[in-house]
């Protein structure tokens, strides 16, 4: 079978198109044959070896999560059938890119009757969306949140999941092009983080008030600006910190400061699964029905041939992706 691996981490330059053994699926895993996987930002974090749970040894086979078919069952298997449609997402071995995966059944969820693969190869970045809409906080009907650099995988999750519990969304992108993408998923308040500065833009957008959530990945030595775009008992929700830490280390100092408005930070990972298989299971089944049923439509902005996987990670890096890039096997 065809695989995508790393031998070394590196730039996008690592990955190798391959042949490998097809697997064979061992005591309590299931053999899935791969229609689409995601690729996303944080395949980036594991080939540029920033990730702390990869636990394969080289050559590491790339990808967190796909869509495919079980083609057959390890001893012990229950549950599950030959032929049934699956979700696949192993935060620890990876190794969706790949025509075929054996993985462990706990690893992988049934999808509804009929889910289009590449919108399940899509999912991932709605599991990380309910957890910080539903998980992290409880984001309500008439609450509002902002989301900067939103127009990538995981925004658009958290735009359209919001949208979908009534919640208000203000979003920003670094151009033109990413916010008329942003609008196209029916965000109306929209600015670019580039032309404008961004603490002013949400307090404009939100008529004074601030938001109830900032949900953030970048955090870095501005990050205690964004205090000032937060209704009284708003959180900052981070997700990453690609900026890196905050200048002004003296947060507590500064949460004091401001104490009127009571606010909170919180740093979610989709990691706090780990511990709790059985709830993530059920996280994993209520968005895969919210996706079969149309209820969120995960955009997929290309989809390419399995062979170019480097060129789907150099698309990630480069910032260009529009909601989901999905590759296809081709054999
Ligand atoms: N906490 C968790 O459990 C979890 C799980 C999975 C992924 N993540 C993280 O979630 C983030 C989004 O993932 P994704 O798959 O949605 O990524 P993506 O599709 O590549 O989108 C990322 C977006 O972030 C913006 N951005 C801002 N600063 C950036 C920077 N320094 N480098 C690159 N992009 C930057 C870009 O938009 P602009 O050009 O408009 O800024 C880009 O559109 C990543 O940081 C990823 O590591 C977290």
């Amino acid at each position: 079978m065809k695989a995508v691996v790393f031998e070394e981490f590196g730039g996008p330059e690592v990955l190798k198109y391959v042949d490998l053994p097809k697997p064979v699926p061992g005591p309590g895993q299931v053999l899935v044959k791969t229609m689409s996987a995601g690729v996303c930002k944080a395949d980036w974090r594991v080939r540029t070896g920033r990730s702390q749970w990869l636990t394969s040894p080289f050559p590491v086979t790339v990808g967190y999560e796909s869509a495919g078919v079980i083609e057959a069952l390890g001893e012990g298997v229950t549950g599950f059938s030959v032929g049934q449609p699956v979700h696949v997402l192993h935060m620890a071995v990876y190794g969706t890119n790949a025509d075929y995966m054996a993985v462990t059944a706990d690893d992988v969820a049934p999808l509804p009757e009929g889910m289009d693969f590449d919108a399940a190869a899509a999912a991932f970045n709605y599991f990380v969306a309910w957890g910080l809409l539903e998980q992290v906080v409880q984001a309500s009907p008439g609450q509002s949140l902002y989301i900067g650099g939103a127009a990538g995988g995981i925004g658009t999750a958290v735009i359209q999941l919001a949208q979908h519990k009534g919640v208000e969304v203000i979003a920003s992108a670094s151009t033109e092009e990413k916010c008329a993408y942003l609008r196209g998923l029916g965000v109306e308040k929209v600015f670019n983080y580039k032309a404008e500065d961004d603490v002013a833009a949400v307090k404009r957008l939100s008529g004074g008030r601030g938001v109830d959530y900032v949900y953030d990945q970048v955090a870095g030595p501005a990050f205690c600006r964004q205090f000032d775009m937060l209704a009284t008992y708003g959180q900052i929700i981070l997700y990453n910190y690609l900026g890196g830490y905050p200048e002004d280390r003296e947060i507590i100092h500064l949460l004091q400061s401001k104490c009127e408005g009571c606010y909170g930070i919180r740093y979610f990972s989709i990691h706090v699964h780990d511990t709790d298989p059985a709830g993530f299971r059920k996280v994993k089944e209520r968005v895969l029905g919210l996706i079969a049923s149309g209820a969120v439509k995960p955009p997929i902005y290309k989809v390419l041939p399995l062979s170019e996987a480097r060129r789907a990670h150099e698309m990630i890096e480069a910032g260009e992706v529009l909601g989901k890039l999905v590759l296809h096997p081709e054999g």
